[in-house]
């Protein structure tokens, strides 16, 4: 789901927005600020302010490292200046006409035309790149290695819809259990819901287009949140939803972040996503500490053991892998999954980690050595989300079933939490006020008691 999820990302990034061409309009004009005003030409053109900003928003998606399209990456100024499988320059500077890059901006065959089977880039935009070649195709950014991602002009702050004209879906849930609410992830903001009125609390800015994963952050009221807009940034950042500061942005990718998690003694983040990288911060000073490159496609989850020492991920490229704290020295791989893999968690104990996806199996394999110790049958279903308690697994699984496992032991399905109809998005789980709850890709809410699968509250959250 989460694969036909970031197919449709921009489609439905759009729907949710009332007015689609205002939006790509205000997109464009936010991108080249610059051309907005016209189709002449300006005496100057900066590859900062006009060109970077038109590259990330139109042709990273499919030129960057975890997705190079032609062999060609378009990411970074270095890396646009570098001939793709054709071998041929992309840029020439000073010469237009003999630029790879811009003919194929301008050409009708639809398969050489950039970006390949989208909208072409407006004559105003082209002639933009054309003008900065001919000037010499000079650079005024800060590194020429450097991801457009991190510059803040590449980063035009969307805003939340001040109603959802469509569905939208709920990737993302953190049950505040104490004052019985929950926060959700909406577009371009996070939502504070109330559960005994089914209305909402408040509305909080968030970074990222779609945030991904929220994790609470100490007792107080911090939140870690990862999101990004797909094939084109991620964010990592700390929201303090009783201060009026922006979030703290601690990280930047070149693409969405899917899954982030809190160590238990509370030293170390971790965030992962789809530029296949899993990275490990200080958690005391927000600050990168290991980028680990252990996955070849997107890693969709990721858990500290208890012990604060490992980190364990899944991928969609099949793998289930181990990998030491801080250092992210490779502990072990599980390879024995089919399909790719959506979930996993490390729960009490910490010898077994339990990763599930496409293939309708929970793995249950040792993370030290990377063997199988049991695989479960997920009632035939592909496996969305896991979470875990000291002696609970919660599967999320395809078709609207969340099922309860016992951890140790036989591991039988204990309970069986259905939601007739909903395609569901996310988990969420608190323990202690023994609450689970799950998002929709509809934007409904379901809010279970655990141990009462019968009865469940469900409403339509979003404004
Ligand atoms: C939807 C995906 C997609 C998007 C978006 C896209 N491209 Fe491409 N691009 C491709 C594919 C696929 C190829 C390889 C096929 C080919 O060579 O015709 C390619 C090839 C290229 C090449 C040739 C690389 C080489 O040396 O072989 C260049 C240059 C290029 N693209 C530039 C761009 C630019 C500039 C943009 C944005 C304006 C862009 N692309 C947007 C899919 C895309």
């Amino acid at each position: 789901m989460l694969f036909t999820l970031f197919a449709r990302g921009t489609r439905q990034a759009f729907a949710v927005f009332p007015r689609r061409r205002a939006l790509v309009a205000w997109l464009l004009a936010a991108a080249t600020p610059s051309s907005s005003g016209g189709t002449s030409p300006r005496e100057t053109v900066s590859f900062s302010q006009d060109i970077a900003p038109l590259l990330a928003q139109r042709c990273q998606s499919c030129h960057q490292p975890s997705k190079k399209r032609g062999g060609y990456q378009a990411h970074t100024f270095d890396a646009l200046l570098t001939p793709g499988s054709s071998k041929e320059a992309p840029i020439t500077p000073g010469k237009p006409e003999a630029s790879a890059l811009l003919r194929r901006l301008k050409s009708s065959d639809p398969d050489e035309r950039m970006p390949q089977k989208e909208e072409a880039l407006s004559p105003a935009q082209i002639a933009l790149v054309e003008n900065w070649i001919a000037r010499g195709a000079l650079f005024d950014g800060a590194r020429r290695d450097q991801p457009f991602s991190e510059w803040a002009v590449t980063q035009p702050r969307g805003a939340a819809p001040s109603r959802y004209a469509q569905p939208f879906p709920i990737l993302s849930a953190l049950p505040l259990s104490a004052s019985n609410a929950c926060v959700i992830a909406g577009y371009h903001e996070v939502l504070i819901l109330d559960r005994a009125t089914r209305s909402i609390r408040r509305r909080l800015p968030a970074p990222s287009q779609r945030t991904f994963a929220i994790q609470r952050l100490g007792s107080g009221e911090r939140w870690l949140l990862a999101g990004g807009t797909p094939g084109r940034s991620g964010e990592l950042a700390i929201l303090e939803p009783g201060s009026t500061n922006a979030p703290a942005i601690l990280l930047r990718s070149a693409d969405a972040l899917l899954s982030c998690a809190v160590s238990s003694d509370g030293r170390w983040f971790a965030v992962a996503g789809a530029d296949a990288t899993v990275r490990v911060l200080d958690a005391g000073t927000g600050r990168l500490v290991k980028a680990i490159e252990g996955h070849a496609d997107w890693v969709t989850s990721l858990a500290f053991n208890p012990a604060s020492t490992r980190l364990v991920t899944a991928s969609r490229d099949k793998t289930a892998r181990c990998f030491a704290v801080p250092g992210g020295e490779s502990i072990s791989a599980y390879l024995d999954s089919a399909e790719p893999l959506l979930a996993i968690q490390c729960p009490a104990g910490g010898a077994l980690a339990f990763a599930a996806g496409r293939d309708r199996q929970i793995h249950v394999w040792n993370v030290e050595d990377g063997k199988r110790a049991a695989v479960m049958p997920a009632r035939d279903r592909e496996a969305l989300a896991l979470l875990s308690t000291t002696n609970r697994l919660f599967a999320m699984c395809a078709g609207g079933v969340i099922l309860e496992i016992a951890a140790q032991g036989k591991r039988e399905v204990i309970r069986e939490y259905t939601a007739k109809g909903a395609r569901l998005s996310c988990l969420a789980l608190d323990a202690d006020a023994r609450q689970l709850i799950a998002g929709s890709f509809e934007g409904d809410l379901l809010w279970w008691d655990i141990e009462h699968p019968e009865s469940h509250q469900r409403w339509h959250c979003l404004p």
